[in-house]
Parts: structure tokens; C-alpha cells; sequence
């Protein structure tokens, strides 16, 4: 059983290829050509995914040593994500399958977040036993989600605007810092003091959570300081970036801590680009010890977007029989 995974909701292009499971090959080609605008371009993004979809498929294949005739079925991301850049993923996906005659299957790129803890490339990672909490966390999603099964999940929280990711991104856009930020206010925070300037951590009701009051007091703070001296900002980034980086995860866990109590979990989980971050990853597993749960985070190459949870994800849509009709149209929101 081979299933060709594709994915290309956002500035990654990638595709990976599972046989009876397993992983065999994972490629994945970024967007270098967002970086001088300090976010992603649409329309850059798509006209990069058509160039790179065919190299990258065909790398992957390759690398598994796997025959396009030996594909079962082709599993591509459906939404949410820019319409532009699914629509390359989608396009593409519908022509390989109807010229293999093979079937397909239209994955949620959310629930594939979720299903990269069940990714098995020989490294004998454990997977989560059902059911579980996971905080999906990535630039355009912030979710608490109940995992009942693979394909049976529900939401009960989640932002109500600005994603954890977006977060990071915009504090450090903020700070004159290059897209994405992320990455860069982990590395920095790692040197800096968390208690340095006080931010707020806003509440909201139930399990959902807010991050633009956080971002208007980020931005408040940076003007007062840039007022009281100018290049105090970058003298003082290390402080700025782990004092952001300690009010975005103080809120994340807070809520899955809250989520928690909703009861009956045997593991909990987080996944998406900003579960790389490294105090969110240390305090999940304190949360975890806490409340006697097993925890799972997966490598940093399945956090951020790939094909090959795509995959995963197609792999267990395929077993249920859900397949996707060939006038498949791409989703761009989440609902
Ligand atoms: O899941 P992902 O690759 O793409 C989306 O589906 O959005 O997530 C990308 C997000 C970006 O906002 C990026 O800044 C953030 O993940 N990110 C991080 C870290 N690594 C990636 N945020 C904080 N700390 C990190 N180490
Ligand atoms: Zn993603």
C-alpha cells in the first residue's frame, strides 16, 4: 500500500510517500522569496508551489524507490490555508490520481497536524493511546483539540484571533526581526530574562484564548522604549524576546491545563509549527508529569508543515474508505 502525500497550504511545498505505513521519504522545499516582505505574499506563494510541485513529488518518489505506477492513492491538503496555494496542491493531486487511476483523498491540514504523532519512520516513537488532548499550535491555527480517534476529533477551544504563531511572528516583526519570527524570539528568549518587562495574558471565556491584547501591550512597551532611547529595543531584544515568548506560552498552557480537567485523557499531546518552541515544549512536559499523563511532541520536521502527516492522514481516510471525489475544491477556511 503506497500513499503519496502532498501538501502546500502555506509557503511550504512538500511531499512524502508511507508504504503499508512506514515513511519512506519526506521532501520538503521552502519560500525564500517572502522573507524581504516580512510575511507571506499569496501570489508569490502560489507561483513557487507550481514550480516546486513537480521536482518535489518526484523527489520523494525517488527517494521511497518507489515507481509512480506503484501508487495507491494520493492524499493532498484540502484547507484551511491561501486558496492560491491549495489550489496548486489540489489541482495537481486531481490530474496524478486520474492519470494513475488511482483514488484520492482530501485531507484537513488541521487534523493532519494532530495525526503526525502517528508517523512511524523506524524510530520506535510511541504513538498516543485514544483518547488524548492535543494544542495544535501553528501560524494561522491556535486549538485545543480531543482526539477520540484518527479521524474523530473535536475542537473545545481555541483563539479568537491572532494564532500562537502569529504571535511570535508579529512581536517580532515588531522588533524589526525577519519572517518568520518564531524561530528567532525562541533563540533569542533562550538568553534573556522572562521576567524583565510584565505583559499582560488576557482571559477569555471558556477554553478560548486571545492574543491581541498581549500584541498591543508588545507594541505599547516597544514605542515606550524606543521613546526613552533609541536602539533600546535591540539592546534589550533577549529581555523583549523572553518576555513575549513566557506570556505566549503562560497563556497556551493555561488553557490546556484548563482543558485538562474537562477529564478522561491518556496522554497529551501538542503539534504545528510552534510546538518547536522550546519552553513550550519543557513546560507541556512539566504539565504532563503533573497530571501523571504521558506526553507527546513530535520532532521539529513533523511540528512545522510537511507532507508527511498529509500522508498519514490520507493513510487512515483510505483504510476508513473516505475517499474524494475528483471535482474536489480546496477549502481556505476552517469549518
Ligand atoms: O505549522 P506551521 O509550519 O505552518 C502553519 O500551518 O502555520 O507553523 C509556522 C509557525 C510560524 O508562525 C513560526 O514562527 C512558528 O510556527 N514557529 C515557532 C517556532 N518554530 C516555528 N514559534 C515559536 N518558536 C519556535 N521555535
Ligand atoms: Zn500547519
Amino acid at each position: 500500500m503506497v500513499v503519496l502525500g502532498i501538501e502546500s497550504s502555506c509557503d511550504e511545498t512538500a511531499a512524502a510517500v508511507l508504504v503499508d505505513g512506514e515513511l519512506r521519504s519526506n521532501v520538503i522545499a521552502g519560500q525564500d522569496v517572502h522573507q524581504q516582505w516580512g510575511g507571506v505574499v499569496p501570489e508569490l506563494a502560489s507561483r513557487a508551489h507550481q514550480e516546486a510541485i513537480v521536482p518535489v513529488v518526484d523527489a520523494a518518489l525517488k527517494q521511497a524507490g518507489v515507481a509512480r505506477e506503484q501508487v495507491d492513492v494520493v492524499a493532498f491538503t484540502k484547507g484551511p490555508g491561501l486558496i492560491g496555494a491549495l489550489l496548486v496542491g489540489t489541482c495537481f493531486a486531481r490530474s496524478y490520481a486520474q492519470a494513475l487511476g488511482v483514488p484520492m483523498v482530501a485531507v484537513d491540514h488541521l487534523q493532519a497536524h494532530v495525526l503526525a504523532h502517528f508517523i512511524r519512520d523506524g524510530s520506535g516513537r510511541p504513538a498516543p493511546e485514544f483518547p488524548f488532548l492535543n494544542l495544535t499550535v501553528s501560524g494561522g491555527h491556535t486549538l485545543l483539540v480531543r482526539v477520540d480517534g484518527p479521524l474523530d476529533m473535536t475542537v473545545l477551544g481555541g483563539t479568537r484571533d491572532d494564532a500562537a504563531g502569529e504571535a511570535f511572528d508579529k512581536g517580532a516583526k515588531m522588533m524589526g526581526l525577519p519572517y518568520p519570527g518564531g524561530p528567532l524570539i525562541d533563540r533569542l528568549a533562550d538568553q534573556g530574562d522572562p521576567h524583565a518587562f510584565e505583559l499582560p495574558r488576557p482571559r477569555v471565556a471558556g477554553l478560548d484564548m486571545s492574543f491581541s491584547g498581549l500584541k498591543t501591550a508588545f507594541h505599547d512597551l516597544l514605542r515606550r522604549l524606543e521613546r526613552e532611547r533609541k536602539g533600546l529595543v535591540e539592546e534589550r531584544s533577549k529581555d523583549l524576546a523572553a518576555s513575549l515568548r513566557h506570556a505566549i506560552v503562560d497563556i497556551l498552557v493555561d488553557r490546556t491545563r484548563e482543558a485538562l480537567r474537562s477529564g478522561g485523557f491518556r496522554g497529551l499531546a501538542i503539534s504545528g509549527g510552534v510546538s518547536a518552541n522550546r519552553l513550550l515544549r519543557e513546560r507541556i512536559r512539566v504539565l504532563g508529569a503533573q497530571e501523571a499523563l504521558p506526553v507527546f511532541i513530535p520532532p521539529p520536521a513533523y511540528c512545522t508543515d510537511n507532507a508527511a502527516m498529509v500522508a498519514m492522514a490520507g493513510h487512515f481516510l483510505h483504510a476508513a474508505g473516505r475517499h474524494a471525489g475528483l471535482d474536489t475544491v480546496p477549502v481556505p477556511r476552517h469549518g
